[in-house]
């Protein structure tokens, strides 16, 4: 039997890619000069998607895949796969949770660490050569600080445990309280961030999140409170950030996801109170590897008629 044909939106590691290319027949949207005539050429025998977390799969493009069964999404947020539109039209959806969420809790507590410590600044500061007029101002311990996580899922769970370590003051804020869980619930979102230092954003973007952190949010952080955020740059009013940041009503920001990625606000370019990382949250060798792994197994198990390992539930 043929090798079923999936169609690449997003280019994988080489080992990823051997497989795939052993395992399907592939055709590679990225490489297509237009679009259009690729996926009216090609499209007609395609059975499966692999895609990422920042690509995603649209209406338009499962649309021009009549024979399309599953997308095979590579990262844990699914937002840019237009999941009711799959499934209204019986196709499968599957994403790669669990096997990152060390790597992206550990990246939002070293970006609070970096932030509380003025790490990066620092780094400015001596290769500026400012030591040699003097000593930096000093910074401010984590121990006892209010830290508010905004979803508390399967990462802001790592987070908060491994924020226990460290003796910070773990609250919590999210669509329902979880009394399992020994951290302070805030129904409301204003109300955590008025109470916290820190507010370390890793929910879902969804509709209802999109944007949730908005200048109320951010005014009542504060001017001694400090914005992380490790989820999408949906999540947060960009616009309002930067205002807040320029105006001084709110203190510091570590950003490792934007609005519109990979382009950043030049605003926050020239700000020396904020750290801007290139959305690395998973980004080690180890976690890619077993997201490829995961992509890999899901469609699998797919075209083996056996029950998917990660599927996506709308
Ligand atoms: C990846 C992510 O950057 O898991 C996610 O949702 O944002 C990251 O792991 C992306 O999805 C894969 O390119």
């Amino acid at each position: 039997m043929e090798n079923p044909e999936i169609l690449l939106v997003y280019s994988y590691a080489p080992e990823i890619m051997e497989v795939l290319e052993a395992r399907h027949v592939v055709h590679k949207l990225y490489e297509a000069d237009d679009r259009e005539a690729f996926l009216s050429k090609v499209g007609g025998a395609v059975r499966a998607i692999a895609t990422n977390g920042h690509h995603g799969a649209s209406a338009a493009l499962i649309d021009a895949l009549p024979k399309l069964e599953i997308i095979s999404s590579y990262g844990v947020g699914y937002d840019a796969v237009d999941v009711g539109h799959a499934a209204a039209k019986g196709v499968l959806v599957t994403n790669t949770p669990n096997v990152l969420n060390d790597d992206v809790a550990n990246f939002g507590i070293a970006l609070l660490l970096a932030a509380s410590r003025n790490v990066v600044a620092a780094d400015r500061y001596v290769r500026e050569g400012k030591w040699l007029q003097g000593d930096m101002p000093l910074a401010r311990a984590i121990r006892d600080k209010p830290v508010g996580i905004l979803g508390l899922g399967r990462i802001g769970k790592n987070i908060a445990g491994k924020l226990e370590v460290f003796g910070c003051d773990i609250r919590y804020h999210g669509r329902r309280e979880q009394p399992d869980q020994p951290y302070r619930y805030h129904a409301d979102l204003v109300e955590m961030a008025r109470d916290c230092e820190y507010l370390i954003v890793i929910c879902p973007a969804t509709a209802e999140t999109n944007g949730v952190v908005d200048r109320a949010v951010m005014d009542a952080l504060g001017p001694t409170g400090t914005l992380i955020n490790v989820a999408r740059g949906s999540i947060v009013n960009e616009p309002e950030l930067v205002a807040a940041l320029a105006e001084g009503r709110l203190g510091a920001a570590a950003l490792d996801v934007f609005a519109d990625e990979p382009r950043v606000p030049d605003a926050l370019m020239a700000m020396d109170n904020v750290i801007l990382q290139p959305h690395l949250g998973s980004a080690t060798v180890e976690t890619r590897r077993a997201m490829g792994e995961l992509v890999l197994e899901n469609l699998r198990l797919h075209f083996a008629g056996e029950p998917l390992a990660t599927p996506v539930t709308p």
